[in-house]
């Protein structure tokens, strides 16, 4: 059976590269899952990730619609329950806050409430320098490693916002490359 990789994509000028890594995990044979957060779509469109797994993807917590079956009801469960890898990519400052401490209040954070126990978590940030050198975001991220997720990059280079520095998201085939491994 074809492995279950869910990708939650964030609000950062590096989500247009996860789509770059969804390609790669579809053509590497595992069943794909995209949600996105409010901000991801406003620098990706959802219709480029549904184009790549031909899957339907995931933008809010509430369905679109009151009738269904329950993976059309409950989205903030399927397909997330059913994951045995979650990678959130890029990870913002926000999403790391609220992954560290159990927030629900979007679809990306509410999935990662309901994975199973022994679902992979990988995380990617990606942010400004200054962002990412904030005491707060440093806590937030060891307390994701402390509980279990796995951490990749961010990396040294030259950044969107044109400073060069620490922050920039690791390239999309280092990243596809480790969530394979995590499940094959
Ligand atoms: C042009 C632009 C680029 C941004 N890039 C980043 C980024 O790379 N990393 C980050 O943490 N936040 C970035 N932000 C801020 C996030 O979009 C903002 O914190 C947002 O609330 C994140 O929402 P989310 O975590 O729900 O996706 C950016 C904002 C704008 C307008």
């Amino acid at each position: 059976m074809k492995p279950k990789v869910l990708i939650g994509v964030t609000g950062g000028i590096a989500a247009y590269k996860s789509a770059e890594v969804v390609s790669q995990l579809v053509k590497a044979g595992c069943d794909t899952r995209v949600v996105m957060t409010e901000s991801a779509t406003k620098f990706v469109g959802p219709l480029t990730f549904a184009a790549l797994t031909r899957q339907k993807v995931i933008t809010s917590i509430f369905p679109d619609t009151a009738s269904g079956t329950e993976d059309v009801i409950y989205p903030h469960l399927y397909p997330a329950t059913e994951a045995d890898a979650f990678a959130v990519l890029p990870a913002t400052a926000d999403a790391i806050a609220k992954l560290a401490n159990g927030f629900g209040d979007d679809i990306v954070c509410c999935s990662a409430l309901s994975l199973k126990n022994n679902c992979k978590r990988i995380f990617c940030p990606a942010m400004n320098t200054q962002m990412w050198d904030q005491p707060v975001v440093k806590e937030n991220t060891r307390r994701l490693l402390r509980l279990g997720w796995h951490q990749v990059g961010p990396e040294m280079g030259r950044l969107a916002c044109g400073t060069t520095g620490y922050g920039r998201m690791s390239a999309p085939t280092a990243i596809a490359q480790i969530i394979l491994n995590s499940v094959f």
